[in-house]
Order: C-alpha cells, then structure tokens, then sequence
C-alpha cells in the first residue's frame, strides 16, 4: 500500500522509552513523571468508576470538567469562554492538535511550524494535504525570526503552530512575540493553533502568554493544553481545545468522528479535583522549579553546560565538552553504555540539525534524579 505518510516512523519517544526499559537505564527520555497524580485525584476517578459512570459521556465533555475549564480560563488570563460552546474535551491534546489542524487545513494550504517542533504537527498537516513550512528558531534564544516569518507568508498560508512553553527547548514566549503574532494572525487572516500543554510550568516569576490574553489573536485560535501534564497523569490522555464558537463548530465537527468522547470517570474526577485543588495548578510551576533547581545544582559539576529552562519540564544539556559524537548515537549509547537515556534534540528538526544537545526531562522523583546525575557528573 502506498503510504500517506512515507517518513514517519516509529517516534523517538517510543524508541528511547523501549531502549531505557530494556536495558534498565533511568528514563530521562520520554516527558512523563515517574510519580502518581495526587492521591485524591485517584479516589474520586474510582469513584465514578464504581457508581456507574462508565458510559458514553457528552460528545464535547462532561458539563462538569467544561466548566472547570472555562473557569480556570476566566481566572488566569481575563477570557470569558462559554464552557457549552468553546470548550471541547479531547483524547489528550494530541487529539486536539489534530482536530484542530484537521478543521483548518485544505489541500495545498501552507502551515507554518517552527523547528525544533513537536512531533505530532506535520503528520496531521501532511494528511489533510497541506504543506509544513519549517522556520527555525533563532539558534541563541529558540525564539521566532519574525522577518523570516513575515517574509514566508504567502497567499497559500493558512495557519501557524505555536508552542509555548516550548518542547524541547524550554523556552517561553514574552509577551512581545505573542503581541507579533497576533498582528501577522490579524493582517494575514491566519489561523493560530497554539500549543499550551505546559502552561502551568513556568519558573523564575515568569507569566505564561496564553493566546487567551490576547482577544483578537483569540478570535483566530484553537488553544490546546493537557490535563495529563497537569495533573501528572499522562497515560489518561485528557486534553481540550479552547476556541471561539464558530471555530470550535468547526473542530467539533472533526473530533466526533476521530475519538467521539473520552474515557468518562476521568474527565468525571479531573473535574471535581480541578474545583476543590485550584491551587494545583497555580503551584505548579513552582513544583517543577524545585526539580529543575535540583538537577541543575546536581550537575554543577559535570562537564555539560546549559541554560536554565524557563519552563516546561524539559532541561537541555551541551555536551560538546565530553565528545563531538552525534546526537542521536549518543543518545542510545548513553543508554545503553551509561545508564541513562535522553533525547536527541537534532530529531525535533525537520533536516535533523545537528548540535550537541540533549533533553533530559525531569519530572522525576528527586531520588531518579540524584541517580542520573551521580552518573552524568562522571561523563
Ligand atoms: C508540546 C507537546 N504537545 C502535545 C503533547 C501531547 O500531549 P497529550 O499527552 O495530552 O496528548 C506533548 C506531550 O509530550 C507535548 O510535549
């Protein structure tokens, strides 16, 4: 069979995943935490699970969780969305992504992505016809060239992807970038489909500049976040996708025929959790900021060097002081050899950019990272 899409392989996530797994090596690879969701969290899932919530929920959510969000979007950034028409509960903000990719995107159409990029954009542009202009981000800071950006838009340009708190790099947006956007968004009629999955992961006093601050840049968006980085439970794969009516019609219109719904007793519990712990997410950034402080302190006296992440729970490591070994050698040898695996930032490029540079995740009991630090000090 011909294949839609010939490049795609297996992801490196799931590769690095398997290769720590079967050689034992401390995961640092994959962005998930090797700790449980908050034990009342638990409770009220199993809860629903066994008083007979077990059936199809609303095709757009549970009321409860819709609400839960709207308020928190209310809350933090002054946006009023309307929880019955704007917010639509998906499998993950993997789903989000690609319905909202899948509502906007025509054959022929042109996405802007900036590299290093989530893995999951271009597979769904790809399949809707469209084409992924890679611009990469500026190699000192991993923020947009924005003259580059302007210069390529074209009358085929439909939509442009965004992430911030930015996987791999941990970087976050100021608010003068998003201010640029959302002028090119209005004056090219683009469409903003804004990754925001870390968005309670921000450190050092910094704010995160969702979409929703910015009304007009909102009026053309479909913001996506996860409850699974959030509430450290990943593997439930709860997202949403926050976006004006007429624009959530539309991604409506596409998720009832990709996933329908998800599981019902965890939207059930995420929901009561969100409105009796609203001060999880408010804290969250200062959780993950201990970590990063931790594993950073740790290495102060390897031979990597690095610039701390302004959030998300990634921390990208220079290694050109060990060895002039590519990247992605590297990666699986350390895995193998030293014990502790990571990913290659060269394969969030399109052409596979080389640097010396790793990314380590580290939402990890602090015990996982005093070990795989004890043994990066030694490389
Ligand atoms: C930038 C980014 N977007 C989207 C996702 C997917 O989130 P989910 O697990 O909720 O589908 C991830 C997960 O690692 C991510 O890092």
């Amino acid at each position: 069979m011909e294949s839609k899409l010939p490049d795609v392989g297996t992801t490196i996530f799931t590769v690095m995943s398997g290769l720590a797994n079967e050689c034992g090596a401390i995961n640092l690879s994959q962005g998930f935490p090797d700790f449980d969701p908050p034990s009342e969290l638990l409770d009220r899932v199993q809860h629903y699970l066994r008083s007979g919530h077990n059936q199809y929920p609303p095709m757009m959510g549970v009321p409860s969780l819709r609400e839960a969000i709207a308020g928190k979007v209310e809350e933090i950034y002054g946006c009023r969305v309307d929880a019955e028409t704007e917010v639509t509960v998906t499998s993950g903000a993997t789903e989000a992504l690609f319905c909202a990719i899948a509502a906007t995107v025509r054959s022929g159409d042109e996405v802007i992505v900036f590299d290093p990029a989530y893995d999951s954009y271009e597979p769904a542009i790809t399949l809707q016809g469209g084409i992924t202009r890679h611009l990469p981000l500026r190699s000192e800071d991993y923020l947009p060239d924005w003259q580059m950006v302007e210069e390529a838009i074209s009358a085929n340009t439909r939509a442009i992807v965004v992430n911030t708190p930015h996987n791999p790099t941990g970087t976050a947006w100021p608010e003068a970038d998003l201010e640029r956007l959302q002028s090119l968004v209005l004056e090219h009629g683009l469409y903003l489909v804004a990754d925001e999955v870390y968005e309670h992961i921000l450190f050092d006093g910094r704010r995160h500049e969702s979409a929703c601050r910015y009304p007009d840049l909102f009026s053309r968006s479909f913001v996506v976040s996860s409850l699974g980085k959030t509430y450290h439970c990943t593997g439930w794969k709860i997202g949403y996708c926050v976006a004006p009516a007429e624009l959530s019609q539309e991604f409506r219109r596409v998720h009832q025929y990709v996933t329908f719904t998800s599981h019902t007793p965890t939207q059930l519990g995420l929901a009561d959790f969100m409105a009796s712990h609203p001060e999880h997410h408010l804290e969250l950034g200062s959780f993950y900021q201990r970590k990063r402080d931790l594993f950073i302190e740790l290495l102060e006296e390897s031979r990597f060097s690095m610039v701390p992440s302004a959030g998300t729970y990634f921390q990208l490591l220079d290694y050109s002081a060990i060895t002039d070994e590519a990247d992605t050698s590297l990666a699986r040898r350390w895995t193998r050899e030293v014990g502790v695996a990571s990913i290659p930032l060269s394969v969030f490029y399109e052409l596979g950019r080389q640097q010396p540079v790793l990314r380590f995740c580290f939402a990890k009991d602090d015990a996982t990272l005093r070990r795989a630090a004890e043994v990066l000090c030694q490389l």
